[in-house]
């Protein structure tokens, strides 16, 4: 008897805390999180439910959520591309291109500040922006919610999740309700720390141990995000004659002059170009740019000098992070039927 109980006690522990998914909505969807990755905190407002992830999931590739049809969110952060796109540069509605690279979405769900500079939070706080954005999207958030009410599909979807007719509030929550599920783990990287000795090659391994040793990168990359959610000054685009002041802009704080938030490392190799003006193609080019000290200026951090790294050594970085980090479940969702 009392086994029994203690075995059914380790069991439900197991299942809270030590299997990769848990149960979170109130309609029984689970929401699978991978090898490696925390359980995810989820908005109180904005529970997790297999409609509304779906509804989120139409609204994320609908190219109507813009004000000529042709750009959908998926335009610049593309499951093909690794969830950005591929290019230095966004480019929106009428060919208009920002002065931002446009960042990879995966595990977005765990941030709390959204944005090279942080100025949105969580990522249904981020969701109106670019729709919004006259370079972007270019919708005002009233048109955006006469036109999806027009579409039957979306007036009974959102009936359904929401109680309501389409509101700019639920498409917010929808879109990312769907984020919170686009999620890369279990990458060799995960697999290596459980135990599987043969997950990474003699020459991630070697990377691996250069990452979190001399060449100093989870200072700032750590596990399990990658990603300290912090924002940092590198020196990127620094030298340029009016410089991104980063995240300054949102915070006014002198120090925060010429930095921005610290990117996700998962699925690196497939989001090239690097940094928030994409001015590094490679990831060879990015271990090149660290281990010469990044580009000095007043604010650059502590953790930014000289690496004198190998030649050897830099290949083996750029091994562990293409290697170690990139995941055989890579979401790659396909775009779905959209309602009409
Ligand atoms: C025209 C291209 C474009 C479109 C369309 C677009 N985005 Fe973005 N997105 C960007 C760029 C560029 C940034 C970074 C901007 C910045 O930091 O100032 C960004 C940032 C983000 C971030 C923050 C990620 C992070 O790590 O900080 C999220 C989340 C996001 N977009 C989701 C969406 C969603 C959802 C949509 C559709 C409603 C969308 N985007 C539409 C280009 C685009
Ligand atoms: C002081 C904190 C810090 C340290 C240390 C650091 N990084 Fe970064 N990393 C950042 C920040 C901040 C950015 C974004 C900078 C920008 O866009 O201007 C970044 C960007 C990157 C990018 C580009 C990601 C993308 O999506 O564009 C890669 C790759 C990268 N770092 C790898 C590394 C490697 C490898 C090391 C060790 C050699 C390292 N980082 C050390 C903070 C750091």
């Amino acid at each position: 008897m009392v086994y029994r109980k203690i075995f059914l006690t380790a069991m439900l522990a197991l299942s809270l805390f030590g299997v990769p998914h848990a149960i979170d909505a109130d309609d029984g969807f689970e929401h699978q999180i991978p090898l490696g990755l925390p359980k995810m905190r989820v908005p109180k407002d904005n529970p997790l439910t297999g409609a509304k992830v779906e509804l989120g999931k139409q609204l994320y590739f609908d190219p109507r959520l813009s004000r000529d049809n042709t750009v959908s969110c998926a335009s610049c952060h593309d499951p093909e591309k690794g969830w950005s796109n591929g290019e230095r540069f966004a480019t929106g509605i009428r060919g208009q291109v920002g002065g931002r690279s446009s960042p990879t979405i995966i595990n977005s769900g765990y941030q709390y500040f959204q944005f090279w500079d942080g100025r949105a939070k969580h990522v249904e706080g981020q969701a109106l922006g670019p729709i919004q954005n006259p370079i972007e999207m270019d919708l005002t958030l009233e048109e955006l919610v006469e036109k999806l009410n027009k579409i039957e599909g979306y007036r009974k979807a959102f009936e359904e999740v929401f109680g309501t007719p389409v509101t700019s509030d639920g498409i917010a929550k929808a879109i990312g309700a769907f984020e919170r599920t686009v999620l890369s783990g279990n990458a060799p990287y995960d697999q290596f720390k459980q135990g599987k000795e043969d997950a990474l090659s003699d020459a991630a391994r070697r990377g691996m141990d250069l990452f979190f040793g001399k060449a100093h990168c989870s200072a700032c990359h750590g596990p399990p995000h990658f990603t300290d959610g912090g924002f940092h000054n590198i020196g990127v685009g620094i030298e340029n004659d009016e410089p991104d002041v980063g995240r300054f802009a949102e915070s006014g704080l002198g120090g925060d002059r010429g930095s921005f938030k610290t990117p996700t490392l998962r699925e690196i190799e497939k989001t090239a170009p690097y940094m928030h003006d994409g001015s590094l193609a490679t990831l060879e080019d990015v271990v090149e740019y660290y281990d010469r000290g990044g580009t000095p200026n007043p604010q650059l951090a502590e953790d930014i000098f000289p690496l004198n790294l190998t030649d050897q050594e830099k290949a083996d970085l750029v091994t562990f992070m293409k290697e170690g980090l990139s995941s055989p479940d890579y979401p790659a969702i396909k775009a779905p039927e959209l309602p009409e």
